[in-house]
């Protein structure tokens, strides 16, 4: 088990730093920059494309989640950030550097100092002691000096919970254990990103929410963590989730607006989609007029309006980023009741999906439709309710 509360590691002289301390320029946000990756496998068979141009920006501090059917190119994707396998086009930029532009060595090397990786079965040497593992891949790149590794993989394993168990080969102490001390041995040259394919595939709810209270406490020292999982229970407390269905990435908004969806219906939808920007203040529906596409906003907010007789406008609903609406009218097939415009502190983007598609999705998806009809329901209620009031308001 993972012990439950530890030291913070800024507090500890000596120990590498969890923190990234340092300075950010312009555009340094982004830990991760990936640019129409596409990855062909070539068998027997013939060639097999997996990864169909992957965009994908994760920045600094992120605590991302890949999910996907088995098969949809979880893996692969993860092996182009680690640099375990190579791209067939496009680009990889990891903390500024462009990987695919080393040769094989440097890669490795650049790799020991910059990434730590955890898989799904740990992949400790058995004949080495849980200290001696997490030591290795200071011998590696070279880092400390030979006497001082052992007291800094020590503090590591302190951080995990094992310093009781530092003298133990990997065997003796539970697959939780072993997974903790590859957590141990990934941060052992205090790498700003952590990369994990499947690592509590393997383990119990328990082992599993230890392995992620560690993962969370990382992230909150400044560590980067993109992991690959098929756990929903997971997918709910890290910060963000991407999906890739047959090798390409659903919209993140697709995902979060319509959750109930499978991946390929949210491939669908995403590969339909127009977008659509309006400035501050800007009208994006009337009340009164025809509504023909479904909206879900990508950046920024809108405000939902209503308009009295004395143009006192009476604000229904802001709505942000994963929210929707259009739905009442194209559901109901009347006109809008509302006045919907951007909001005046910035610009919207939306995701406008027609009122073809959105039928069509309702038709495909019983639950999606449920779950609309249901929010179609709380919408009116309450803004009849609103009405109600202003009417109130006018007679007084
Ligand atoms: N080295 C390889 N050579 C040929 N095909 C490969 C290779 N590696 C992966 N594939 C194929 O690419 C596809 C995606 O594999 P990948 O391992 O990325 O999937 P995944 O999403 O991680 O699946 P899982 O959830 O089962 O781990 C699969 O069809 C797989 O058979
Ligand atoms: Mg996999």
């Amino acid at each position: 088990m993972v012990a439950a509360s530890r030291v913070p590691a800024a507090l500890t002289p000596g120990l590498p730093t969890l923190t990234s301390t340092r300075p950010r320029g312009r555009g340094e946000d982004e830990m991760i920059q990936m640019r129409d990756v596409v990855k062909t496998f070539k068998n027997a068979a013939g060639e097999f494309t997996v990864l169909k141009g992957i965009d994908l920006a994760i920045k600094r501090g992120e605590f991302v989640a890949i999910v996907g059917k088995s098969g949809s190119g979880k893996s692969t994707l993860l092996n182009m950030i680690t640099g375990i396998d190579h791209p067939t086009g496009g680009q990889v930029v990891i903390g500024g550097t462009d990987i695919y532009k080393m040769t094989e060595s440097q890669r490795s090397l650049w790799r020991g100092k910059n990434l730590g990786i955890v898989f799904q079965f740990f992949q400790l040497l058995p004949m080495l002691t849980l200290l001696e593992n997490v030591m290795l891949p200071m011998d590696y790149v070279g880092l400390y000096d030979f006497d001082e590794r052992p007291k800094k993989a020590m503090q590591l394993l302190e951080i995990v919970g094992l310093e009781k168990q530092a003298h133990t080969l990997p065997l003796a102490v539970s697959t939780g254990q072993q997974q903790a001390a590859a957590i141990a041995r990934a941060l052992a040259t205090d790498p700003p990103l952590l990369a994990a394919d499947e690592p509590t595939g393997n383990l119990d709810s328990r082992a599993a929410d230890a392995i992620i209270d560690l993962f969370q406490e990382l992230v909150e020292n400044g560590k980067t963590i993109v992991m690959v999982t098929h756990d929903p229970s997971i997918t709910a407390r890290t910060s963000r989730t991407v999906t890739i269905s047959d090798g390409i990435l659903v919209n993140e908004i697709v995902a979060q607006a319509l959750p109930l969806l499978n991946h390929s219906q949210m491939l669908g939808i995403t590969r339909t989609l127009e977008r659509r920007v309006y400035q501050p203040g800007e009208n994006i529906i009337r009340r009164d007029e025809h509504v023909e596409h479904f909206f879900m906003i990508e950046h920024g907010e809108v405000d939902i309006v209503l308009q009295g007789k004395r143009r006192d406008d009476e604000l229904l609903a802001r709505l942000g980023p994963g929210d929707y609406f259009g739905e009442i009218e194209l559901v109901r097939g009347g006109k809008s009741i509302a006045n919907v415009r951007a909001a005046v502190e910035g610009p919207v983007e939306l995701l406008a999906l027609s009122r073809a598609d959105f039928n069509q999705m309702l038709d495909e998806s019983p639950l999606t439709q449920d779950a609309i009809s249901n929010v179609v329901q709380e919408r009116l209620k309450e803004h009849k309710a609103v009405d109600r009031r202003k009417k109130w308001k006018l007679l007084g």
